[in-house]
Protein backbone atom coordinates (compact mmCIF):
# COMPACT_ATOMS: atom_id res chain seq x y z
CA UNK A 1 0.00 0.00 0.00
CA UNK A 2 1.02 3.50 -0.94
CA UNK A 3 1.88 5.88 1.61
CA UNK A 4 0.01 8.14 -0.37
CA UNK A 5 -3.25 6.24 -0.07
CA UNK A 6 -6.00 8.22 1.62
CA UNK A 7 -4.11 11.35 1.27
CA UNK A 8 -5.90 14.11 -0.36
CA UNK A 9 -3.93 15.61 -2.77
CA UNK A 10 -4.65 18.98 -4.82
CA UNK A 11 -2.37 18.96 -8.12
CA UNK A 12 -1.53 22.84 -9.35
CA UNK A 13 -1.07 22.57 -13.10
CA UNK A 14 0.56 25.23 -14.92
CA UNK A 15 0.99 26.22 -18.64
CA UNK A 16 4.13 24.22 -19.72
CA UNK A 17 3.93 22.00 -22.59
CA UNK A 18 4.58 19.21 -19.65
CA UNK A 19 1.20 19.82 -18.49
CA UNK A 20 -0.10 16.84 -21.18
CA UNK A 21 1.80 14.46 -19.26
CA UNK A 22 -0.82 15.29 -16.08
CA UNK A 23 -3.19 13.32 -17.50
CA UNK A 24 -1.07 10.37 -16.50
CA UNK A 25 0.35 11.71 -12.91
CA UNK A 26 -3.63 12.77 -11.77
CA UNK A 27 -4.17 8.33 -12.93
CA UNK A 28 -0.94 7.28 -10.94
CA UNK A 29 -1.80 9.32 -7.69
CA UNK A 30 -5.64 8.34 -8.12
CA UNK A 31 -4.10 4.29 -8.41
CA UNK A 32 -2.37 5.15 -5.57
CA UNK A 33 -4.60 5.49 -3.15
CA UNK A 34 -4.96 9.65 -2.98
CA UNK A 35 -8.23 11.60 -3.46
CA UNK A 36 -7.13 13.91 -6.06
CA UNK A 37 -8.47 17.42 -6.90
CA UNK A 38 -7.16 19.59 -9.73
CA UNK A 39 -6.41 23.28 -10.11
CA UNK A 40 -5.02 25.07 -13.28
CA UNK A 41 -4.04 28.28 -14.44
CA UNK A 42 -6.03 29.43 -17.34
CA UNK A 43 -2.85 28.87 -19.20
CA UNK A 44 -2.37 25.48 -18.48
CA UNK A 45 -6.10 24.81 -19.89
CA UNK A 46 -3.82 25.16 -23.50
CA UNK A 47 -2.25 21.97 -23.00
CA UNK A 48 -4.69 19.56 -21.67
CA UNK A 49 -8.21 19.76 -21.07
CA UNK A 50 -10.45 20.29 -18.07
CA UNK A 51 -11.95 17.16 -18.98
CA UNK A 52 -9.67 15.12 -19.33
CA UNK A 53 -8.71 15.83 -15.49
CA UNK A 54 -12.33 16.19 -14.16
CA UNK A 55 -13.05 12.33 -15.46
CA UNK A 56 -9.62 10.92 -14.55
CA UNK A 57 -9.67 12.44 -11.03
CA UNK A 58 -13.48 12.03 -11.19
CA UNK A 59 -13.82 15.54 -9.23
CA UNK A 60 -14.77 19.00 -10.74
CA UNK A 61 -11.58 21.28 -12.14
CA UNK A 62 -10.98 24.24 -10.86
CA UNK A 63 -9.14 27.27 -12.99
CA UNK A 64 -10.83 30.70 -11.81
CA UNK A 65 -12.43 32.44 -8.61
CA UNK A 66 -15.94 31.21 -10.32
CA UNK A 67 -17.58 28.75 -12.33
CA UNK A 68 -18.00 31.24 -15.48
CA UNK A 69 -20.49 29.04 -17.26
CA UNK A 70 -22.80 29.59 -14.37
CA UNK A 71 -25.31 32.28 -14.63
CA UNK A 72 -25.41 32.41 -10.44
CA UNK A 73 -22.03 32.18 -10.94
CA UNK A 74 -20.04 30.23 -7.75
CA UNK A 75 -17.09 31.68 -6.22
CA UNK A 76 -14.26 28.39 -6.33
CA UNK A 77 -12.96 28.79 -2.67
CA UNK A 78 -9.41 28.80 -2.80
CA UNK A 79 -9.04 28.72 1.01
CA UNK A 80 -11.16 25.41 1.46
CA UNK A 81 -8.94 23.59 -1.77
CA UNK A 82 -5.87 24.97 0.55
CA UNK A 83 -7.12 23.44 3.26
CA UNK A 84 -8.78 20.02 2.16
CA UNK A 85 -5.28 19.43 0.64
CA UNK A 86 -2.65 17.17 2.94
CA UNK A 87 -0.27 17.62 0.04
CA UNK A 88 0.01 20.29 -2.39
CA UNK A 89 1.73 19.47 -5.82
CA UNK A 90 2.75 22.10 -8.67
CA UNK A 91 3.41 20.21 -11.65
CA UNK A 92 4.31 21.63 -13.79
CA UNK A 93 5.56 24.37 -12.32
CA UNK A 94 6.75 27.14 -14.93
CA UNK A 95 9.60 29.65 -14.65
CA UNK A 96 6.86 32.51 -14.40
CA UNK A 97 4.35 30.52 -11.87
CA UNK A 98 7.61 29.63 -9.66
CA UNK A 99 8.62 33.06 -9.62
CA UNK A 100 4.77 34.62 -8.45
CA UNK A 101 5.07 31.42 -5.68
CA UNK A 102 8.36 33.23 -4.40
CA UNK A 103 7.08 36.62 -4.64
CA UNK A 104 3.27 36.55 -3.21
CA UNK A 105 2.11 37.37 -6.26
CA UNK A 106 -1.84 36.20 -6.37
CA UNK A 107 -3.50 36.82 -9.97
CA UNK A 108 -5.23 33.74 -10.35
CA UNK A 109 -6.94 30.62 -8.51
CA UNK A 110 -4.00 28.43 -8.38
CA UNK A 111 -1.53 31.08 -6.71
CA UNK A 112 -4.68 32.27 -4.32
CA UNK A 113 -4.30 28.59 -3.17
CA UNK A 114 -1.00 28.22 -2.83
CA UNK A 115 -1.20 31.03 -0.33
CA UNK A 116 -3.82 29.87 1.71
CA UNK A 117 -2.41 26.09 2.27
CA UNK A 118 -0.97 25.12 4.86
CA UNK A 119 0.35 21.78 3.75
CA UNK A 120 3.37 20.40 2.55
CA UNK A 121 4.16 21.79 -0.89
CA UNK A 122 5.62 20.49 -3.56
CA UNK A 123 7.05 21.53 -7.19
CA UNK A 124 8.07 20.24 -10.35
CA UNK A 125 9.80 22.78 -12.35
CA UNK A 126 9.37 22.58 -16.08
CA UNK A 127 11.04 24.78 -18.75
CA UNK A 128 13.69 25.29 -21.02
CA UNK A 129 17.07 24.64 -20.20
CA UNK A 130 18.85 28.26 -20.82
CA UNK A 131 15.49 29.30 -18.62
CA UNK A 132 16.01 26.54 -15.80
CA UNK A 133 20.06 27.92 -15.17
CA UNK A 134 18.84 31.65 -15.00
CA UNK A 135 20.00 33.71 -12.10
CA UNK A 136 16.17 34.45 -11.52
CA UNK A 137 14.66 30.87 -11.91
CA UNK A 138 17.72 29.45 -8.83
CA UNK A 139 16.50 32.35 -6.84
CA UNK A 140 13.03 31.95 -7.10
CA UNK A 141 14.07 27.75 -6.03
CA UNK A 142 16.23 29.02 -3.39
CA UNK A 143 13.19 31.25 -2.32
CA UNK A 144 10.76 28.40 -2.39
CA UNK A 145 12.89 26.07 -0.66
CA UNK A 146 13.21 28.50 2.03
CA UNK A 147 9.68 28.62 2.31
CA UNK A 148 9.88 24.60 2.84
CA UNK A 149 8.64 23.64 -0.15
CA UNK A 150 10.38 20.60 -1.67
CA UNK A 151 11.21 20.83 -5.13
CA UNK A 152 11.40 17.69 -7.72
CA UNK A 153 14.25 18.19 -9.56
CA UNK A 154 13.56 18.37 -13.02
CA UNK A 155 15.35 15.87 -15.73
CA UNK A 156 17.44 16.25 -18.70
CA UNK A 157 16.61 15.01 -21.62
CA UNK A 158 15.19 16.32 -24.84
CA UNK A 159 13.08 19.46 -24.23
CA UNK A 160 10.26 20.69 -26.20
CA UNK A 161 12.58 23.76 -28.00
CA UNK A 162 14.38 20.43 -29.55
CA UNK A 163 17.64 21.26 -27.40
CA UNK A 164 19.09 19.25 -25.13
CA UNK A 165 19.67 19.85 -21.28
CA UNK A 166 17.90 19.82 -17.90
CA UNK A 167 14.74 21.33 -17.50
CA UNK A 168 11.91 18.62 -18.40
CA UNK A 169 9.64 18.14 -16.09
CA UNK A 170 10.65 14.34 -13.87
CA UNK A 171 8.49 12.03 -15.26
CA UNK A 172 5.18 11.03 -13.24
CA UNK A 173 6.25 8.41 -11.90
CA UNK A 174 9.46 9.50 -10.78
CA UNK A 175 7.20 12.69 -9.47
CA UNK A 176 5.16 10.19 -7.28
CA UNK A 177 7.84 8.07 -6.03
CA UNK A 178 9.58 11.32 -5.23
CA UNK A 179 6.38 12.16 -2.98
CA UNK A 180 6.77 8.90 -1.57
CA UNK A 181 10.15 8.51 -0.57
CA UNK A 182 10.48 12.48 0.76
CA UNK A 183 7.03 11.34 3.20
CA UNK A 184 8.65 8.04 4.76
CA UNK A 185 11.88 9.80 5.03
CA UNK A 186 10.48 12.25 7.17
CA UNK A 187 8.53 9.56 9.39
CA UNK A 188 9.21 10.53 12.89
CA UNK A 189 9.23 6.33 13.45
CA UNK A 190 11.26 5.81 10.09
CA UNK A 191 14.13 3.30 11.02
CA UNK A 192 12.76 2.21 14.68
CA UNK A 193 10.86 -0.92 15.59
CA UNK A 194 7.83 -1.71 17.12
CA UNK A 195 6.57 -4.84 19.14
CA UNK A 196 3.12 -5.29 19.58
CA UNK A 197 0.60 -7.61 21.23
CA UNK A 198 -3.10 -7.79 20.47
CA UNK A 199 -5.83 -9.66 21.02
CA UNK A 200 -6.95 -13.18 23.65
CA UNK A 201 -5.16 -16.28 23.97
CA UNK A 202 -6.63 -19.76 23.69
CA UNK A 203 -6.10 -22.16 26.93
CA UNK A 204 -6.46 -25.49 25.59
CA UNK A 205 -8.20 -27.90 27.71
CA UNK A 206 -8.69 -30.36 25.35
CA UNK A 207 -8.12 -30.86 21.87
CA UNK A 208 -11.54 -29.07 21.00
CA UNK A 209 -12.02 -26.94 23.69
CA UNK A 210 -10.32 -23.74 25.29
CA UNK A 211 -10.53 -21.02 27.71
CA UNK A 212 -10.68 -17.68 25.84
CA UNK A 213 -12.08 -14.19 26.22
CA UNK A 214 -13.69 -11.81 24.34
CA UNK A 215 -11.22 -9.16 22.98
CA UNK A 216 -11.53 -8.61 19.58
CA UNK A 217 -7.93 -7.32 19.36
CA UNK A 218 -8.59 -3.73 17.64
CA UNK A 219 -7.17 -1.93 19.88
CA UNK A 220 -3.77 -3.41 19.22
CA UNK A 221 -4.85 -3.54 15.46
CA UNK A 222 -5.13 -0.06 15.26
CA UNK A 223 -2.07 0.81 17.43
CA UNK A 224 -0.24 -1.28 14.79
CA UNK A 225 -1.85 0.40 12.11
CA UNK A 226 -0.71 3.78 13.83
CA UNK A 227 2.95 2.94 14.11
CA UNK A 228 3.28 1.39 10.43
CA UNK A 229 1.98 4.78 9.54
CA UNK A 230 4.61 6.81 11.33
CA UNK A 231 6.97 5.25 9.47
CA UNK A 232 7.88 2.26 12.07
CA UNK A 233 8.56 -1.61 11.04
CA UNK A 234 5.82 -3.22 13.60
CA UNK A 235 5.89 -7.24 14.48
CA UNK A 236 2.87 -7.85 15.74
CA UNK A 237 2.24 -11.13 17.70
CA UNK A 238 -1.37 -11.85 17.85
CA UNK A 239 -3.51 -14.10 19.46
CA UNK A 240 -6.75 -15.54 17.75
CA UNK A 241 -8.80 -12.61 16.16
CA UNK A 242 -10.58 -11.51 13.22
CA UNK A 243 -8.46 -8.73 12.62
CA UNK A 244 -6.56 -8.09 8.95
CA UNK A 245 -3.70 -5.89 8.77
CA UNK A 246 -2.69 -5.26 5.44
CA UNK A 247 -0.14 -2.57 5.69
CA UNK A 248 3.37 -3.49 4.32
CA UNK A 249 5.34 -2.86 7.45
CA UNK A 250 3.06 -4.67 9.93
CA UNK A 251 4.34 -8.46 9.87
CA UNK A 252 1.79 -10.57 12.15
CA UNK A 253 2.99 -13.44 14.11
CA UNK A 254 0.17 -15.58 14.84
CA UNK A 255 0.05 -17.08 18.57
CA UNK A 256 -2.93 -18.92 20.24
CA UNK A 257 -1.93 -19.71 23.58
CA UNK A 258 -0.25 -17.61 26.40
CA UNK A 259 3.40 -19.43 26.33
CA UNK A 260 3.36 -18.98 22.49
CA UNK A 261 2.85 -15.32 23.17
CA UNK A 262 5.55 -15.47 25.53
CA UNK A 263 7.83 -17.06 23.65
CA UNK A 264 7.22 -14.90 20.32
CA UNK A 265 7.81 -11.50 22.18
CA UNK A 266 11.01 -12.55 23.95
CA UNK A 267 12.20 -14.14 20.14
CA UNK A 268 11.78 -10.25 19.22
CA UNK A 269 12.16 -7.84 22.47
CA UNK A 270 15.51 -7.35 22.54
CA UNK A 271 15.92 -5.66 18.35
CA UNK A 272 12.95 -3.45 19.26
CA UNK A 273 12.80 0.17 20.88
CA UNK A 274 8.90 0.30 21.95
CA UNK A 275 7.24 -2.63 22.99
CA UNK A 276 3.28 -1.92 23.69
CA UNK A 277 1.82 -4.90 25.11
CA UNK A 278 -2.70 -4.53 24.58
CA UNK A 279 -3.33 -8.39 24.61
CA UNK A 280 -5.89 -9.57 26.81
CA UNK A 281 -3.31 -13.02 28.12
CA UNK A 282 -5.09 -15.35 29.88
CA UNK A 283 -3.92 -15.36 34.10
CA UNK A 284 -4.41 -18.89 33.92
CA UNK A 285 -3.90 -22.28 31.43
CA UNK A 286 -4.94 -25.56 32.34
CA UNK A 287 -2.47 -27.79 34.60
CA UNK A 288 -3.20 -30.56 31.88
CA UNK A 289 -4.56 -30.82 28.27
CA UNK A 290 -6.49 -33.63 27.89
CA UNK A 291 -5.27 -35.58 24.89
CA UNK A 292 -8.77 -36.58 23.72
CA UNK A 293 -12.23 -34.74 24.00
CA UNK A 294 -13.14 -34.71 27.42
CA UNK A 295 -16.29 -36.92 27.74
CA UNK A 296 -19.30 -35.89 29.73
CA UNK A 297 -19.06 -38.93 32.09
CA UNK A 298 -19.58 -36.96 35.46
CA UNK A 299 -21.98 -34.29 36.57
CA UNK A 300 -19.45 -32.04 37.65
CA UNK A 301 -15.78 -31.24 36.30
CA UNK A 302 -13.27 -29.59 37.82
CA UNK A 303 -10.51 -27.80 35.63
CA UNK A 304 -6.81 -27.61 37.64
CA UNK A 305 -5.19 -24.05 36.62
CA UNK A 306 -1.84 -22.79 36.71
CA UNK A 307 -0.60 -19.35 36.59
CA UNK A 308 0.58 -18.17 33.05
CA UNK A 309 3.33 -16.16 32.54
CA UNK A 310 3.54 -12.49 33.28
CA UNK A 311 4.44 -11.46 29.84
CA UNK A 312 4.84 -7.48 30.41
CA UNK A 313 6.52 -8.38 33.79
CA UNK A 314 9.17 -10.44 32.20
CA UNK A 315 10.04 -7.63 29.43
CA UNK A 316 10.04 -5.20 32.44
CA UNK A 317 12.87 -7.43 33.91
CA UNK A 318 15.34 -7.84 31.19
CA UNK A 319 14.67 -4.09 29.27
CA UNK A 320 17.46 -2.07 28.42
CA UNK A 321 16.96 0.90 26.10
CA UNK A 322 13.35 0.10 25.04
CA UNK A 323 10.27 2.35 25.35
CA UNK A 324 7.97 -0.60 27.76
CA UNK A 325 3.83 0.09 27.54
CA UNK A 326 1.17 -2.07 29.05
CA UNK A 327 -2.64 -1.78 29.65
CA UNK A 328 -4.60 -1.97 32.99
CA UNK A 329 -7.98 -2.87 33.04
CA UNK A 330 -9.48 -1.71 36.33
CA UNK A 331 -12.89 -1.51 37.86
CA UNK A 332 -11.89 -0.25 41.59
CA UNK A 333 -9.13 2.56 42.53
CA UNK A 334 -8.36 2.38 38.62
CA UNK A 335 -5.73 5.09 39.10
CA UNK A 336 -3.83 3.79 42.24
CA UNK A 337 -3.96 0.22 40.45
CA UNK A 338 -2.81 1.19 37.35
CA UNK A 339 -0.20 3.11 38.82
CA UNK A 340 0.96 0.10 40.82
CA UNK A 341 1.51 -1.97 37.50
CA UNK A 342 3.70 0.54 35.87
CA UNK A 343 6.22 0.43 39.43
CA UNK A 344 5.80 -3.26 39.54
CA UNK A 345 6.24 -4.38 36.12
CA UNK A 346 8.67 -1.37 35.32
CA UNK A 347 7.15 0.21 32.33
CA UNK A 348 7.52 3.42 30.93
CA UNK A 349 3.86 4.17 30.39
CA UNK A 350 0.59 2.77 31.03
CA UNK A 351 -2.72 2.44 29.47
CA UNK A 352 -5.58 2.90 31.99
CA UNK A 353 -9.12 1.47 30.28
CA UNK A 354 -11.81 2.03 32.84
CA UNK A 355 -14.53 -1.12 33.03
CA UNK A 356 -16.82 1.88 34.37
CA UNK A 357 -16.41 4.22 31.22
CA UNK A 358 -19.36 3.36 28.57
CA UNK A 359 -17.64 2.42 25.70
CA UNK A 360 -14.14 1.61 26.99
CA UNK A 361 -13.10 -1.76 26.79
CA UNK A 362 -13.11 -5.41 25.01
CA UNK A 363 -15.53 -5.06 22.11
CA UNK A 364 -16.63 -2.00 20.78
CA UNK A 365 -14.53 0.65 18.21
CA UNK A 366 -14.44 3.01 20.87
CA UNK A 367 -12.12 3.38 24.11
CA UNK A 368 -11.89 6.15 26.94
CA UNK A 369 -8.31 5.79 28.31
CA UNK A 370 -5.73 7.38 30.48
CA UNK A 371 -2.13 7.32 29.97
CA UNK A 372 0.66 7.32 33.30
CA UNK A 373 3.57 7.93 32.48
CA UNK A 374 7.19 6.66 34.66
CA UNK A 375 7.00 10.45 35.55
CA UNK A 376 4.21 10.52 37.10
CA UNK A 377 2.20 12.16 34.67
CA UNK A 378 -1.42 11.42 33.77
CA UNK A 379 -3.71 12.58 30.94
CA UNK A 380 -7.05 11.49 30.31
CA UNK A 381 -9.13 11.25 27.00
CA UNK A 382 -12.55 11.57 26.50
CA UNK A 383 -14.42 8.67 24.63
CA UNK A 384 -12.62 8.33 20.72
CA UNK A 385 -12.57 5.80 18.17
CA UNK A 386 -9.82 3.31 19.22
CA UNK A 387 -7.83 4.49 15.83
CA UNK A 388 -8.11 7.95 17.75
CA UNK A 389 -6.71 6.31 20.73
CA UNK A 390 -3.82 4.55 19.19
CA UNK A 391 -2.67 7.92 17.58
CA UNK A 392 -2.79 9.77 20.40
CA UNK A 393 -0.61 6.59 22.10
CA UNK A 394 1.98 6.88 18.82
CA UNK A 395 2.38 10.75 19.41
CA UNK A 396 2.82 10.18 23.54
CA UNK A 397 5.34 7.89 23.03
CA UNK A 398 7.20 9.77 19.95
CA UNK A 399 7.41 12.84 22.45
CA UNK A 400 8.92 10.71 24.75
CA UNK A 401 11.57 8.64 23.10
CA UNK A 402 12.70 12.07 21.20
CA UNK A 403 12.78 13.48 24.77
N1 LIG B 1 -0.15 -9.12 30.43
C1 LIG B 1 0.84 -9.92 29.92
N2 LIG B 1 0.92 -11.24 30.27
C2 LIG B 1 0.02 -11.79 31.10
C3 LIG B 1 -1.00 -10.97 31.63
C4 LIG B 1 -1.07 -9.67 31.28
O1 LIG B 1 1.67 -9.43 29.15
N3 LIG B 1 0.12 -13.07 31.40
C5 LIG B 1 -0.18 -7.71 30.07
C6 LIG B 1 -1.34 -7.26 29.24
O2 LIG B 1 -1.06 -7.34 27.86
C7 LIG B 1 -1.54 -5.83 29.69
C8 LIG B 1 -1.15 -5.90 31.16
O3 LIG B 1 -0.28 -6.99 31.26
O4 LIG B 1 -0.63 -4.96 29.07
C9 LIG B 1 -2.29 -6.12 32.04
O5 LIG B 1 -1.75 -6.37 33.29
P1 LIG B 1 -2.43 -7.32 34.34
O6 LIG B 1 -1.70 -7.17 35.62
O7 LIG B 1 -2.61 -8.67 33.83
O8 LIG B 1 -3.75 -6.64 34.38
P2 LIG B 1 -5.01 -7.32 34.74
O9 LIG B 1 -5.34 -8.42 33.78
O10 LIG B 1 -5.95 -6.20 34.84
O11 LIG B 1 -4.52 -7.95 36.11
P3 LIG B 1 -5.28 -8.13 37.44
O12 LIG B 1 -6.33 -9.09 37.10
O13 LIG B 1 -4.22 -8.64 38.33
O14 LIG B 1 -5.75 -6.75 37.79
Amino acid sequence: MSILSGKNILLGITGGIAAYKTAWLVRLLVKSGANVKVVMTPAAKDFITPLTLSTLSKHPVHSSFTNEDDENAVWNNHVDLGLWADLFVIAPATANTLSKMANGVCDNLLMATYLSAKCPVYFAPAMDLDMYKHESTLRSFKILKNYGNTMIPAESGELASGLVGEGRMAEPEAIVSYIENDILGKLPLRGKKVLITAGPTYEAIDPVRFIGNHSSGKMGFEIAKAAANLGAKVVLVSGPTHQKASHSLIEVIPVTSAQEMYEAVHQYFETVGVAILSAAVADFTPKEVAQQKIKKKTDTLTLELTKTKDILASLGEIKKHQYLVGFALETDNELENAKGKLKKKNLNLIVLNSLNDKGAGFQGDTNKVTFIDHKDQITEFELKSKAEVAVDLMNKIISEIDA
